[in-house]
C-alpha cells in the first residue's frame, strides 16, 4: 500500500483529485467507484471546476457509488443520490451513473443486479473510498465479512452519531443501508482512500499498521494488490512508519507522480 502524507486536507484531496484526473485521462471510458461523506466534498467540487474549465472530459465515465441509505427515496436532501447530484451530476455529465436503490422492493435482487451491472461494465478501474471512524469501508462496519458483496447492512451507533450531523433529528438518520461489500471493494483495479482530521488517525493506523481483520474492515485493503492512501498530518499522526512512507513518496520517480 503506497501511503501519501499532505500537510492538509485542502493538499490531500487536491493530490486524491490528481489521481483521478490521471485515471480519467489515461482512459477516457473509465469505471469509478465513488463515495460520499464530507471527505470527497472537495475533490468533487475540483473535478466539477475542471470539467467546467475545459480541461477534464468526464462525459465518456461510468460511475457506480458504495452505498445508499434504505428507506430514503432518490429525491430525499439527506440521500446519497441527492448528494451526489448536489456536488457532482447536476454540473457534470459522465456516461451513466449508479448508485443503489434505498427503496428497492426486492433487495437481494437488486443487490445483485447491482454487482452484475459492475461487471457488465467492466469492473472497476478506479475506487474512491472515505473511511469510517471505525474503519468501516462503504458501509461495511466492523465484523464485516472480507469477502462480502453488496448488500443490506445495519449501521452502528457509532456510524449513526457520526452521520447525524446531516440530518435535523439523530433518530432521522437511517439504520439500514445497502452497501458493496467488502470482497465487492477489492475487485476494484486501484482503490484510493481518501482520510484527513484526527478522528481517522486510529482507523488510519489500524488499516495501514495493525492486523488484518474483520475488525477494522479498512485492513483488508492489505491484500489488495493497488492500493494509495492519501491522509493529512493529522490522519497521519498514529502511524509509526510515517517517516518511510515520506521517504517512499519524496523518492517516487516523476513518471510515477500523478500530476
Ligand atoms: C460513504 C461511505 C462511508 C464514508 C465514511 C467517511 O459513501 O461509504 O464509508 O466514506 O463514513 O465519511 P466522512 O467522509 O463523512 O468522514
Amino acid at each position: 500500500m503506497e501511503v501519501i502524507i499532505k500537510a492538509n486536507a485542502e493538499e490531500a484531496s487536491r493530490e486524491a483529485t490528481a489521481f483521478l484526473v490521471r485515471q480519467c485521462r489515461n482512459k477516457p471510458d473509465s469505471v469509478l467507484g465513488l463515495a460520499t461523506g464530507s471527505t470527497p466534498v472537495g475533490l468533487y467540487c475540483q473535478l466539477v471546476a475542471l470539467v467546467q474549465n475545459g480541461q477534464l472530459d468526464l462525459s465518456q465515465v461510468t460511475t457506480f457509488n458504495l452505498d445508499e441509505y434504505c428507506g430514503l427515496a432518490a429525491d430525499h436532501p439527506q440521500s446519497y443520490a441527492a448528494f451526489m447530484r448536489r456536488h457532482l451530476f447536476d454540473h457534470i455529465r459522465v456516461r451513466a451513473w449508479h448508485i443503489p436503490d434505498g427503496l428497492a422492493c426486492d433487495i437481494p435482487l437488486h443487490c445483485a443486479q447491482y454487482e452484475a451491472d459492475i461487471a457488465k461494465a467492466g469492473g472497476i478501474d478506479l475506487q474512491l473510498l472515505g473511511l469510517g471512524g471505525n474503519g468501516h469501508i462503504g458501509f461495511n462496519e466492523p465484523g464485516s465479512s472480507l469477502q462480502s458483496r453488496t448488500r443490506l447492512k445495519m449501521l452502528n451507533a457509532h456510524t449513526v452519531a457520526a452521520n447525524a450531523r446531516f440530518f435535523d433529528l439523530p433518530d432521522e438518520v437511517p439504520r439500514r443501508v445497502l452497501t458493496m461489500g467488502v470482497g465487492t471493494i477489492l475487485e476494484a483495479r486501484h482503490c484510493l482512500v481518501l482520510a484527513t482530521g484526527l478522528q481517522k488517525a486510529d482507523a488510519v493506523a489500524g488499516m495501514v499498521e495493525g492486523p488484518l481483520c474483520a475488525d477494522l474492515p479498512a485492513s483488508a485493503l492489505q491484500w489488495h494488490p493497488h492500493c494509495t492512501l492519501i491522509v493529512d498530518e493529522e490522519a497521519a499522526s498514529r502511524l509509526k512508519r510515517q517517516e518511510e512512507y515520506r521517504w517512499a513518496y519524496n523518492n517516487k520517480p516523476a513518471w510515477q507522480h500523478p500530476g
